[in-house]
């Protein structure tokens, strides 16, 4: 499928989320550090992104830390940090070659004012390209609609809508998630995306993220052309 690298998705899936599990196991299985596992999965990532952006997916959201993340190793944490920190230099650095607005959701504040501001320039000079890329960093779906309730209380609301919500989101304005894809054959959302994800399609498979690439995303893409989206209407 899509050997000639064409665009084959149409409006139905304009948005594809991944939670980009594995990176442990994978790193395991060679008797290599889980370090190793990220390293590799960061190359997933950029491979996964390029081919999403091939086929004419016009916005990509990656789990690429959650809240609950805190609680591993610190050499670890340091690890994912530092190779977001090399994607940032990456796309400033060849903002010819890429086509990719990023864009971070989550919490920042625990993050040093370095990587802050790495975070809001890059925002900045990617902010007219066309694929739009959302980074999920220091985020969990719960404290986000928490955090949602607090800027509407903040804002004196006493009879909150569900546009409300929608709109103080970290997400605010993006379309909802089409489709979710989960690898390393887990079956669950993990704190991710819960608000948006009330009519999303699910895409599990075995296959572990660093392993990840064209071939799974043609998989799972065909999987939700088959499926039949109601939104709880009769059809
Ligand atoms: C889950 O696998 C993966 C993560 C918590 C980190 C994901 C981070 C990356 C892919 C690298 C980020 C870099 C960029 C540039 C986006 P796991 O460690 O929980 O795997 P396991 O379940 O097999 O232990």
């Amino acid at each position: 499928m899509n050997t000639k690298n064409e665009k084959t998705v149409d409006d139905r899936l304009k948005h594809i989320a991944f939670i980009m599990d594995g990176n442990g196991r994978w790193a395991k299985k060679r008797g290599m550090p889980r370090s190793f596992g990220h390293k590799h999965g960061a190359k997933a990532f950029r491979n996964v992104v390029e081919y999403c952006g091939k086929i004419g997916i016009k916005h990509v959201t990656v789990y690429a830390f959650s809240t609950e993340n805190w609680g591993r190793p610190q050499g670890e944490i340091d690890s994912i940090i530092e190779l977001l920190d090399k994607y940032i230099d990456e796309c400033a650095q060849n903002m010819e070659k890429y086509d990719v607005r990023l864009r971070f959701i989550g919490d920042m504040t625990p993050f040093d004012d370095k990587l802050k501001a790495k975070i809001k320039s890059i925002e900045e000079m990617t902010k007219d390209k066309s694929l739009i890329l959302d980074v999920a960093l220091n985020y969990g779906g719960r404290a986000e609609i928490v955090n949602a309730c607090n800027r509407l209380i903040k804002e004196g609301k006493t009879n909150i809508t569900e546009d409300d919500i929608s709109r103080t989101l970290y997400t605010a304005g993006a379309p909802d998630p089409d489709l979710i894809v989960r690898t390393a054959g887990e079956m669950r959302l993990s704190n991710f995306l819960m608000w948006q994800s009330a009519y999303s399609e699910f895409y599990f498979t075995d296959t572990l993220w660093p392993d990840m690439g064209p071939a799974d995303v043609d998989l799972a893409v065909e999987e939700f052309y088959k499926r039949k989206r109601r939104f709880g209407k009769v059809l």
